[in-house]
């Protein structure tokens, strides 16, 4: 079930905000150049509290290059704040977590300032999350901000808002959700989203790159239809197909595939998930197989979780009782792929 998408409320500080990490089902990389893609919301989340600085020294100047863009693009009054980012998604895996933080943070500073509407809360979170890493598409923040299961640049489901940079415009649209689980393991191999990203974006400008968006484009509807019939056979040669087109545009690595040859007896097929290059496997188990699934991929060194659609996109929570900033973000490391 989807709950409606209620707007981002108006809130004073301190608060805090919940945002749930994302996991591409197919079309990834495609979507950038206007391709079809469907993402889940999972239930891995991000929280971020945001209070004022109290007084003392003075501030610290801002490094992490998301809560940067964020702050100087959507923080109007420039009070001083501190901000405690608690995170269940890994960093630079695949899973969002650079979306998450961008949706969470924008959604805390958006309520501190009247509230606003989720599709004004998913064009700024992208504003933010494509201003740090200089490249992207709104997939990963529309996943977290809608919730649920979206779909981009198709024709079928219904339209949630569209949210465009430069020329290129992307259409968000809500698609059912089977209520299946998902299983999801992080090979430890962090990646780098925008040099992937551009290293996809050479190699789909050769001359056979239409030709291979056009492979992508089809995966893509043909997994959401399968999704929509509730097929899971289906659905998992579609994964498998998409990965063995990501392998061909070259973002897989030795240790996705030893990932996913572990995994496969116990499911209907799996791909990478994100940007690949490291990071993330996406992978629909068979029924009662979720836990062996999980074993298989961590046995082979991953680190897995058993995940579900998360309906609730971004949303205010309960006070956070300590605001202290916890480890360290997405960005914060040259790794993490955000333009410094
Ligand atoms: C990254 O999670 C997904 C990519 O398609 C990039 C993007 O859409 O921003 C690789």
């Amino acid at each position: 079930m989807t709950l409606p998408l209620e707007p981002i409320p108006s809130g004073s500080l301190p608060l805090a905000v919940r945002a749930p990490g994302k996991c591409i089902l197919f079309g990834e990389h495609s979507v950038v150049l206007g391709g079809p893609e469907v993402v889940a919301a999972i239930d891995l989340f991000v929280q971020v509290g945001i209070r004022p600085r109290p007084a003392g020294p003075g501030p610290v100047p801002e490094t992490n290059p998301y809560v940067r863009e964020a702050l100087a693009r959507w923080w109007r009054d420039g009070t001083p704040l501190d901000l405690a980012v608690v995170s269940r998604v890994p960093k630079a895996a695949g899973l969002g977590s650079s979306a998450a933080l961008c949706a969470g943070l924008v959604a805390g500073l958006g309520a501190a300032q009247g509230g606003l509407t989720r599709a004004e809360l998913a064009a700024r979170a992208f504003a933010v999350e494509r201003g740090a890493q200089g490249v992207g598409s709104p997939g990963d923040t529309a996943a977290s901000v809608a919730g649920g299961l979206v779909a981009l640049n198709v024709d079928a489901g219904e339209e949630l808002w569209s949210v465009a940079h430069g020329e290129q415009r992307w259409t968000v649209r809500r698609v059912p959700d089977p209520g299946w689980s998902w299983v999801v393991a992080h090979s430890g191999i962090p990646h780098d989203t925008a040099s992937t990203v551009r290293a996809v974006g050479r190699r789909l400008a050769a001359p056979d790159g239409p030709a291979l968006l056009e492979r992508f484009r089809r995966v893509a509807l043909d997994g959401l239809a399968a999704v929509g019939k509730e097929d899971p056979e289906a659905t998992g040669r579609l994964l498998d197909e998409n990965q063995r087109l990501l392998r061909e545009v070259g973002v897989s690595h030795p240790k996705l595939e030893a990932l996913l040859e572990a995994v496969r007896p116990a499911v209907y097929g799996a791909k990478l998930t994100g940007a690949g290059a490291g990071g993330s496997i996406v992978a629909l188990p068979r029924p009662g197989r979720e836990l062996e699934a999980q074993r298989r991929l961590a046995r082979a060194g991953g680190q897995a979780s058993v995940v579900r659609v998360e309906t609730r996109g971004v949303c205010l929570v309960d006070r956070p009782t300590t605001v202290e900033r916890a480890g360290s973000l997405p960005g914060d490391d040259p790794d993490d792929g955000a333009v410094r």
